[in-house]
């Protein structure tokens, strides 16, 4: 990685959320290009500079390009991404780009890579000691994307998120098996979704992949109440994120698996070209058009 490269990274500032999103895609020709829909991590960069999490962890580092943006928007925040030394759903990073990543960093922010498989209880272990005992106010989950996977991300650290805190799910919308063979975040968000507050950002429910879905529990509210009494029967000190996790763990009726996002649900965001090209998204070995 060349050090002019990342001295220009460094140097970059935004002023506005698109001169951001411009660079992210921009730079070094499609470097650190986000594999998102551009509307709609748009709203969750707008939703994340409104909490500002102090904590946060990712799955799925990939190019870089949602931590990037991640970073830019949590000045101050300790921030953790998990993936693959090399593997599925596109494919991990080599060791040769951490010097990049490592400069994605803001003064005052702490960043650290995990290379590591995120199922693995080491990985968690690891994640955890980083924490230092706080919890995470918002994960971002987008590694492994078969049902398990990401069933198994959210099982094993949503329980690291405090009570109030976020968890958003990437690739919510049903992703055709010519895409992505295996490929089912879908059916896991749609089960998951109906014990929380939910918020759906996605620019068309017929793209094929991307989709943000975020989960935010809400105190005092009906949905808050069944997370408390969940919470409560639960493991021990578990937030309302661990209890429900065990609620949602039943495999996925097969007739579900490729129904359609209620269109209600859709929180679209206007008003910017979307980065996208679902016939070249590159969700793994399995993405292989037609
Ligand atoms: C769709 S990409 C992530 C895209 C990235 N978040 C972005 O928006 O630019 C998915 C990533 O998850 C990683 N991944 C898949 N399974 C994983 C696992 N079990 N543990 C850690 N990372 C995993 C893949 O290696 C891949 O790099």
């Amino acid at each position: 990685m060349s050090q002019e490269l990342i001295n220009e990274l460094r140097s970059f500032r935004h002023r506005t959320l698109d001169e951001l999103l411009d660079f992210a895609w921009g730079f070094a020709n499609g470097l650190i290009g986000p594999w998102q829909v551009r509307s709609e991590i748009r709203a969750l960069l707008e939703l994340l500079a409104q909490r500002q999490p102090r904590a946060m962890l990712e799955i799925g580092t990939a190019n870089g390009g949602s931590l990037f943006l991640f970073c830019r928007v949590l000045p101050g925040a300790r921030i953790i991404s998990i993936d693959l030394p090399g593997g599925a759903f596109g494919g991990g990073y080599d060791e040769s780009r951490e010097p990049l990543y490592r400069a994605f960093a803001l003064p005052g922010q702490e960043l650290h890579l995990i290379r590591a498989d995120s199922h693995q209880p080491a990985t968690r272990r690891q994640a955890a000691a980083l924490l230092q005992g706080k919890p995470l106010d918002f994960l971002f989950i987008d590694g492994d994307h078969t049902y398990s996977g990401v069933q198994a991300d959210f099982e094993m650290y949503s329980p690291l998120v405090r009570r109030e805190g976020l968890v958003a799910f990437h690739d919510i919308v049903v992703v055709p098996p010519h895409i992505a063979v295996g490929v089912d975040v879908h059916t896991y968000w749609q089960r998951i979704r109906s014990h929380y507050h939910f918020q759906e950002f996605i620019e068309n429910p017929a793209q094929g992949w991307g989709g943000i879905g975020v989960l935010t529990p809400a105190p005092g509210s009906p949905v808050g109440d069944r997370a408390g009494a969940a919470a409560a029967t639960g493991p021990a000190t578990g937030p309302a994120h661990a209890a429900l996790a065990a609620t949602a763990n039943v495999p996925a009726p097969a007739d579900t698996a490729v129904a359609s996002p209620a269109a209600g649900a859709s929180n679209r965001t206007d008003g910017s070209r979307a980065e996208r090209d679902p016939g070249n998204h590159p969700l793994g070995p399995g993405a292989a058009g037609d």
